[in-house]
């Protein structure tokens, strides 16, 4: 089945977040493989965010995501990246659609609460980057047949 990264920012940890955003993803039906409260160095924050190398938000985005704890999560299910992505809303607040994360509590664009990765092969980069193949844990998601 489909797996995704997905990261409570440290602004989302700051504002209490982390149980709203875990149950949305739990209401949603999808189930939890891993887990870590931890804070990013320059280094992984850097190796992350690659892509994003040279643009002008860079710098303060790698200050942001380094500037106080996070909560990495491993999310699995059918459609997983689509479909999370689509509970996050836009990258802009003022974009995302009513009842989506960011909506329900972004403001600003650098203030955007939670990552997810945006397609398979990111998701494939970005779990390997956070979590050993030991952390994903492997187990029956009993309720799958009612989702
Ligand atoms: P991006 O991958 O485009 O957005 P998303 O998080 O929706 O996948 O950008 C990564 C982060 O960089 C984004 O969450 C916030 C920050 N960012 C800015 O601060 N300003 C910008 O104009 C953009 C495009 C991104
Ligand atoms: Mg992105």
């Amino acid at each position: 089945m489909e797996q995704t990264f997905l990261m409570i920012k440290p602004d989302g940890v700051q504002r209490g977040l982390i149980g709203d955003i875990v149950s949305r993803l739990e209401r949603k039906g999808l189930q939890l493989t891993a887990a870590k409260f931890m804070r990013l160095d320059r280094k992984l924050a850097e190796a992350h965010y690659a892509e994003h190398a040279g643009r002008p938000y860079y710098d303060p985005l790698i200050a942001f995501i380094t500037s106080g704890p996070v909560f990495a999560m491993v999310w699995r299910g059918d459609g997983v990246i689509a479909l999370t992505r689509a509970l996050i809303g836009k990258t802009d607040a003022l974009q995302a659609a009513p009842g989506t994360i960011r909506s329900d509590y972004a403001v600003h664009t650098n203030f955007n609460l939670i990552h997810g990765s945006d397609s398979a092969e990111n998701a494939e980069r970005e779990i390997k980057l956070y979590f050993t193949q030991e952390e994903l844990v492997d187990y029956e998601h009993t309720i799958q047949r009612w989702i």
